[in-house]
């Protein structure tokens, strides 16, 4: 395991509702920024990783792997789509650092993509509830907001954690998504706009979702080699894991600690050689604003249970001891799924490199990325760092 591995380049669109633009016309936008930020050429390519969750059920498009890299003008490059629910972004970064690590590539593209939009509401609830198990959760009814409504309830009820404190992350998200231009929600909102909001599922409310997003994101790695002779600032990939728990919750131990994010986390900690107190921000997965208090107790940036405390501390805030979700996390950014993974590496890169404008982690050297699938049964988390 000699090699390393770096991020040369990165690019992503906007992240919203757009009703004018097609699949293909967001990664390909995508895909041509990073590959104009590494200052590459497409026959410097040796392969494609797409991460995408549902093209099948949300535009009626499979084979995605060879549809990018035709549109991509690599037809003949090796390509393939990658699939793990909301961490398909997350498991294409993996596959791709695997593929450099192994040797056999110099450099790959890795993009995630997602068109929600062009159906309703319900449609893409129901093409989401693919990610739980079809035969003990969603043939029952329960679809996400309501799973991870029963993972709040639950930390409510042994932690006492509370609907302010879970409302809180929303209202921090919400401030650093207005900092950031390609957010799908640009504006502040308060604790009470947060705790007024619709009931999505109970304790569960519209300002503590992720809303249904269009995007697309994407990196180009390189072999520590090839990244030296190309780019003038490469941010290494210093640890890249993968782990995976029961899919339905009630095979769990405990519903409020989610397994694979520490299991993940461990193994990038150790990879990385870092301890969590060293991770100077980290970009998590709140697909609800529950999951951010489960992820960064499952890190290790606090006990478990305490999570609510660190965030009524206001720990979590940029310029505070641990930055979470400076490019407004999934709640305010938006999750297009199979492309957040991508867009959290994204958002390190820019934090490591200087470039992350007003929200940026001043004095950055290392940031973390944790990316979940459905209710935490695939979990990847990657540790970047500016220095080698
Ligand atoms: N946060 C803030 N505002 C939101 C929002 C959210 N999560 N979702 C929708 N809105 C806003 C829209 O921008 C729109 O505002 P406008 O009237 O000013 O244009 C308004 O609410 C209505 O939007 P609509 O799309 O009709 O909302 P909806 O009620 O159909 O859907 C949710 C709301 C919360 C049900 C939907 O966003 C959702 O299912 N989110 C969870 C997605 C998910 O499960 N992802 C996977 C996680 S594992």
């Amino acid at each position: 395991m000699a090699r390393d591995v770096a991020v040369i380049g990165v690019g992503m669109t906007k992240f919203g509702e757009f009703w004018d633009r097609g699949y293909r016309s967001l990664i390909t936008e995508a895909g041509s920024k990073a590959i104009i930020d590494a200052r590459i050429d497409g026959k410097d390519i040796d392969a494609v990783y797409v991460g995408s969750m549902s093209p099948g059920r949300l535009i009626g498009q499979e084979h995605v792997g060879a549809l990018v890299a035709d549109y991509a003008g690599l037809v003949g490059v090796p390509a393939a789509r990658v699939e793990a629910a909301c961490s398909s972004g997350g498991l294409a970064l993996h596959q791709a650092y695997l593929a450099i690590k192994s040797g056999l590539y110099d450099i790959v593209v890795v993009g995630g993509v997602e068109k929600m939009t062009d159906v309703s509401t319900e449609h893409a609830t129901v093409a989401l509830a693919g990610a739980a198990d079809q035969e003990w959760e969603a043939f029952h009814g329960i679809t996400f907001p309501g799973l991870y409504a029963l993972m709040a309830r639950r930390h409510m009820m042994d932690y006492g954690t509370t609907e302010e404190q879970i409302s809180l992350i929303s209202v921090k998200n919400h401030a650093n998504g207005k900092l950031n231009p390609y957010a799908q929600y640009q504006y502040d909102v308060t604790l009470e706009d947060v705790m007024k909001s619709s009931m999505v599922a109970d304790p569960l409310r519209l300002m503590h979702c992720s809303p249904i997003t269009d995007g697309a994101a994407t990196v180009v790695l390189a072999s520590g080699e090839k990244a030296k002779k190309v780019c003038e600032n490469p941010i290494w990939i210093k640890g890249s894991a993968l782990a995976t728990d029961t899919l339905s919750l009630h095979g769990r131990k405990s519903i409020t600690k989610v397994e694979a994010s520490a299991m993940a986390g461990k193994k990038a900690y150790q990879m990385a050689k870092v301890k969590p107190s060293k991770i100077d921000f980290a970009e998590v997965h709140d697909c609800f604003a529950i999951a951010e208090i489960l992820a960064i107790e499952s890190l290790g940036f606090c006990k478990i249970g305490k999570g609510g405390e660190m965030v009524e501390n206001g720990e979590t805030w940029i310029d505070s001891r641990i930055p979470i979700n400076t490019s407004g996390g999934l709640k305010a950014k938006g999750h297009p799924v199979g492309a957040t993974g991508i867009a959290q590496a994204i958002e390190a890169t820019w934090q490591l490199r200087g470039q992350a404008d007003k929200r940026q982690v001043k004095g950055a050297k290392t940031g973390l990325t944790q990316n979940v699938g459905g209710s935490g049964a695939t979990c990847t988390v990657h540790i970047f760092s500016e220095e080698k």
